[in-house]
C-alpha cells in the first residue's frame, strides 16, 4: 500500500492540481493532499475553507485531505507517506522544485519526491493568477471546477462590497 503526499497551498486548487492527483491516483493507492497551513502567509481561502473545497472535489475514500505546519518531511512521517508528489509545469518550475527536493531529502532520506507534469493546456495555471484573473473579472470557467469559481466569485464580490 503506497501512500503520497501531494503538498501545497491551495489558495485555492486549480484544474492543474486536479489533473495531477487523478494522474496519481494511477500510480498510488492512496494520496493524502497536504494543505500548508503557514501563519505568515495571508492565504484568500481560509484552511477550513480550503479543505472543504478539496473535500468536495475528492469524495473518494483514496483521497484524504489534510492540514500540516512546520516541516513536510515530519508530516510525511506522522502520515507514514513514503512519497512526496510535485507538479513540475514548465523548465522554470524546475531550480525552486529541484531545491525542495533535495532539502527534503537531505532531511529524510527515506522519502522519495516524485514529479509529474499537467496536461499541456494545464501548464500555465497556478493559483496567484486565477486570484489575480478572477479579481479583475476574468473569465476563469477553464482554470477552475465549478465550486471554486462559485468561491472565487463570492470572495471577490464580498471585497468589492
Ligand atoms: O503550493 P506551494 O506553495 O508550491 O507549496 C509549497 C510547499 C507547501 C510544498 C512547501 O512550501 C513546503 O513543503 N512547506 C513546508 C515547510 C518545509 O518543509 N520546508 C522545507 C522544505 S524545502
Amino acid at each position: 500500500m503506497t501512500l503520497a503526499l501531494f503538498p501545497g497551498s491551495f489558495d485555492p486548487i486549480t484544474n492543474g492540481h486536479i489533473d495531477l492527483i487523478e494522474r496519481g491516483l494511477k500510480i498510488f493507492d492512496r494520496i493524502t493532499v497536504a494543505v500548508l497551513v503557514n501563519i505568515s502567509k495571508k492565504p484568500l481561502f481560509s484552511k477550513d475553507e480550503r479543505l472543504a473545497l478539496i473535500r468536495e472535489l475528492f469524495p473518494s475514500d483514496r483521497v484524504a485531505i489534510k492540514t500540516f505546519s512546520g516541516l513536510l518531511v515530519d508530516f510525511a512521517h506522522q502520515e507514514n507517506a513514503k512519497v512526496i508528489i510535485r507538479g513540475l509545469r514548465a523548465v522554470s518550475d524546475f531550480e525552486y522544485e529541484l531545491q525542495m527536493a533535495m532539502m527534503n531529502r537531505e532531511l529524510a532520506d527515506d522519502l522519495e519526491t516524485v514529479f509529474m507534469m499537467p496536461r499541456d493546456i494545464y501548464s500555465y495555471i497556478s493559483s496567484r493568477l486565477v486570484k489575480e484573473v478572477a479579481a479583475l473579472g476574468g473569465d476563469i470557467s477553464n482554470l477552475v471546477p465549478p465550486a471554486i469559481q462559485v468561491a472565487l466569485l463570492k470572495k471577490f464580490q464580498t471585497k468589492s462590497e
